[in-house]
């Protein structure tokens, strides 16, 4: 389809990014990088082996692929060297706010201490602020690990706090659906942190787990979260509560048979608060902006509707309301430059 909308629109909007795998963006050359520092045979040596062996096409596949490849992350630095990068590349695509998952599990189950992970990635957080980057991290639970680790994981978490602001729910949906977690959740809230889970595409009982995770386990936000659209009433309850959903079209394209792309614009264009997001950049052909882009140009949508997508980022967004109207002002001020 044809579109109005420019690279330099879509890297230029300001826009906050809620579905983001610090994991997901380690690129090819840092994955080689860290592998030669720690001695590691990833079984690749160039960056053209390391993308051919990113074959997958649903989630399981992918996360065959995705969780060997952290081994290569060891000591703080690495940590913090993976977030700094992201952080980098974020501000080239725009993103005025960045609220990141982790997976503590991925790491703590090769042995590598909780505090390890958590400072190295808040280092960069703390430098992303320094640079006039808002940023916040997610602690995400992997779902087909047991509800007991999940816990135990919170709980080593949470010496921590002020280092991270949610919790999610990430990892292989199948047979995991998010009641397993309902502890760990309440945990989280009793000590004062959001709750955002996924719901991932066309999974076995996608639906359900959608209507459990808003109606009895109080989440905040859908990630992902499109088969929504197969329940109206649900629909009208993530409009009535502003409730968010962190779309991502170009991991969509590589998991499921298609963006997903008719559903995030009839959901955008009925209300409810869709948001585009990378999920795990250096995987699925994309930052955030390739993504606004990518959905310009297959649907044929112009700067209004992106601006939309945009707004929308910011309104969901976890941050203060003096912050939210500071980071909607850097929306106007660009959309009014145009
Ligand atoms: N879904 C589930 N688990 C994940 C994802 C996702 O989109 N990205 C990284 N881990
Ligand atoms: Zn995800």
């Amino acid at each position: 389809m044809t579109t109005t909308v420019t690279r330099e629109f879509a890297c230029g909007i300001p826009k906050a990014e809620l579905h983001l795998h610090l994991e997901g963006t380690l690129e090819p050359d840092l994955k080689l990088a860290l592998a030669n520092k720690h001695g590691i045979d990833i079984g690749q040596k160039t960056i053209e082996e390391v993308q051919a062996s990113y074959q997958f096409n649903d989630l399981s596949s992918f996360l065959a692929v995705y969780y060997p490849a952290m081994n290569v992350l060891q000591d703080e630095d690495d940590f913090h060297d993976l977030a700094a990068a992201y952080f980098e590349r974020a501000r080239q695509n725009g993103v005025v706010r960045a609220e990141c998952f982790f997976d503590p599990q991925a790491h703590t189950s090769r042995g590598v201490a909780i505090e390890t992970v958590i400072n190295g990635y808040y280092r960069a957080v703390d430098e992303a602020r320094a640079i006039g980057l808002s940023a916040d991290l997610i602690l995400c639970f992997l779902r087909d690990m047991s509800a007991e680790s999940a816990l135990e994981t919170l709980k080593a978490a949470l010496p921590y706090k002020d280092k991270f602001i949610g919790v999610g729910l990430d990892s292989d949906e199948r047979d995991n659906p998010p009641e397993k977690f309902a502890d760990a959740f309440a945990l989280a809230k009793e000590h004062g942190l959001r709750v955002t889970m996924h719901c991932d595409i066309d999974q076995v009982g996608s639906i359900d787990n959608i209507r459990r995770a808003l109606t009895e386990l109080g989440t905040e936000r859908l990630d992902h979260g499109t088969n929504i659209v197969e329940d109206d009433s649900l629909v009208e309850l993530v409009i009535d509560k502003g409730i968010g959903l962190t779309c991502c079209p170009m991991s969509n394209g590589f998991v499921t048979e298609d963006m997903k792309g008719t559903e995030i614009i009839d959901l955008m264009r009925r209300g409810a608060k869709v948001t585009l997001n990378s999920d795990d950049p250096a995987y699925f052909g994309g930052y955030v902006a390739d993504n606004y882009l990518s959905m310009a140009e297959h649907y044929g949508l112009g700067q209004e509707e992106l601006a939309t997508l945009a707004r929308n980022s910011l309104e969901v967004s976890w941050v203060d309301e003096d912050e939210r109207a500071r980071l909607l002002g850097l929306l106007d001020d660009f959309l009014a430059a145009q």
